[in-house]
């Protein structure tokens, strides 16, 4: 074999087993810390949230939506200091609990980092008697391994709200 060919091929498998080994850590979730206390969590860590959406909050009313709930949590990723996950909820702290948000980011999704936040939200929660999530449906199955049922919901959406693109 040319050597000139040989490099290219030694390259490339260094490319790919580098590829692999950063995948397998990811999976291992190995570099994940879940987060209940906010002190040390600042806006410039969030990144990539609030995909699809046309007006999404800034990374200052990102860290304050989650400051202001009830319970929050996020999930960091050591490695690059960077939030990768959150979810949070607002209750009147006896009763009732919803769950408005929960969003891990694209690169992230699928390492069993969603469910890890709901699990830890869940158990937080655990003493209420009503625990309130609304989501799309084909998000029924993801939701329904931790034990929710399905119901009916009335919504209200008020698209100009203040805090869109603050
Ligand atoms: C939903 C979400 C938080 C899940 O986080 P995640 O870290 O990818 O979830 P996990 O790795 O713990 O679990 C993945 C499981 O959820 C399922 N899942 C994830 N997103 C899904 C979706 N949009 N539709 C259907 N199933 C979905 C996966 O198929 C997988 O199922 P499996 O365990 O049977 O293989 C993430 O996909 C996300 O941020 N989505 C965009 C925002 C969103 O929809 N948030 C929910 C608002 S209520």
């Amino acid at each position: 074999m040319e050597k000139e060919l040989f490099d290219d091929l030694v390259a490339a498998l260094n490319e790919s087993i580098e590829y692999e080994r950063r995948n397998i850590k990811h999976l291992d979730n190995m570099n994940i810390e879940y987060k209940k206390d906010l002190s040390e969590v600042t806006e410039a860590m969030f990144l990539g949230f609030f995909e699809g959406w046309a007006n999404p909050p800034s990374a200052a009313t990102h860290l304050a939506i989650l400051q202001n709930s009830y319970r929050a949590f996020v999930a960091v990723d050591k490695e690059c200091n960077r939030v990768v996950g959150f979810i949070n909820a607002v209750s009147d702290g006896i009763l009732t609990a919803y769950i408005p948000l929960l969003e891990v980011v694209k690169s992230y999704q699928g390492m069993g980092i969603g469910s890890n936040l709901v699990k830890l939200m869940l158990a937080e929660l655990e003493n209420m008697y009503m625990i309130d999530i609304c989501h799309d449906a084909e998000l029924s199955t993801f939701y329904a391994k931790f034990g929710t049922f399905r119901g009916h919901a009335s919504l209200f959406r008020n698209f100009t709200a203040r805090y869109i693109n603050t």
